[in-house]
């Protein structure tokens, strides 16, 4: 967990998350592609939440891409929102107060999962996917939110009978804020060209439509090898590099080595599952390279990539 909470600030609002989470369907739709179908059930009279909604962002889309990835061949992820209250006993299992929270549940028609690995999930670093695919900080990252918002996280699961997540997060009876700087910041005008590397199509297309929505001109490419393709194809100008440090084939560094040697102005930004502390231990990274850690929300990716390219524009 220290790996997320390291450095970052916690910016909370007191949010609705029924018009929240809608505006977000149309990214999880994306996110998790045309063989899944989805739906939004949301509750009515819903209470509010006061957490950091970057957080929250994460945190479903966490759960959306773990819903996909177990659901290989098509199925139905439903997100749904209601109040609930949290009884004397119910907290002594839950761990958490009594009281009155709202519930987001997010389920999917897939694998499941069986018993050992359910005890597991919610520990940093365990995933059963195969190497170089996860990195086991998904839900762990989804646990540690609930957890330091006053709430928790509980999971249904059999195996071939899908899962369902189910979060709880204190209601609060103070008035809904309304979205202040952080929706300023992400509708400023970004200008430039940035070449995006990320070998999972749903996130590099969701990379791709944050960052034009944004204003930025995008050349996207799943590996190494199509990066450089594109960008010896590409005429103008590339002002900035996406890359995940962690690619099939040649490493996100090591590209970034090859497109300076004829585009020596060239930014790099390096995202990563992993820490920056990890990999610069590991030397995957040199220190001083600018660096974002997995999974992102769009506003931090915004951020970090028009912090880059100020001097562009
Ligand atoms: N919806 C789900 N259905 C079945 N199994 C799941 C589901 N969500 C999580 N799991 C199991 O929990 C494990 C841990 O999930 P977690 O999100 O923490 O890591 P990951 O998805 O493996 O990797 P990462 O999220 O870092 O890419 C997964 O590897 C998988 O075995
Ligand atoms: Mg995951």
């Amino acid at each position: 967990m220290l790996a997320f909470s390291r450095k970052q600030v916690l910016r909370t609002r007191i949010v609705d998350l029924n018009p929240f989470v809608a505006n977000l369907e149309g990214l999880l739709r994306r996110l998790i592609g045309e063989d899944i179908n989805m739906a939004f059930i949301q509750g009515q009279q819903l209470a509010r939440v006061q957490v950091d909604t970057n957080q929250f962002e994460q945190a479903l889309m966490n759960l959306a891409v773990n819903a996909r990835d177990a659901m290989p061949y098509g199925g139905m992820l439903t997100v749904e929102t209601r109040n609930t209250e949290v009884s004397t006993r119910y907290a002594e299992f839950t761990s958490v107060k009594p009281g009155k929270y709202v519930l987001i549940s997010v389920s999917d028609t897939g694998t499941g999962m069986d018993e050992e690995t359910r005890s597991r999930i919610f520990e940093p670093f365990f995933t059963t996917k195969e190497s170089g695919r996860g990195t086991g900080l998904g839900l762990a990252m989804v646990y540690g939110f609930a957890k330091q918002n006053g709430g928790t996280i509980t999971v249904y699961s059999e195996p071939d009978r899908g899962a369902c997540f189910k979060m709880y997060l204190p209601a609060t009876e103070a008035a809904v804020e309304e979205a202040g700087a952080a929706t300023i910041s992400i509708r400023a005008r970004g200008s430039g060209v940035v070449l995006v590397v990320e070998d999972d199509t749903g996130i590099r297309d969701l990379i791709g439509e944050v960052l034009a929505e944004a204003g930025y001109e995008i050349i996207l490419a799943a590996d190494a090898r199509e990066a450089l393709e594109r960008a010896a194809a590409f005429p103008r100008p590339i002002h900035l590099l996406l890359t995940d440090v962690v690619l099939p084939g040649m490493s996100g560094p090591e590209l970034a080595e090859n497109l300076k040697a004829a585009r020596p102005e060239l930014k790099v930004l390096f995202a990563s599952g992993y820490s920056d502390h990890a990999l610069l231990r590991q030397g995957a990274i040199a220190s001083g390279a600018a660096f974002v850690p997995k999974p992102f929300d769009a506003m931090t990716l915004v951020g970090r990539v028009s912090d880059l390219l100020l001097e562009v524009s």
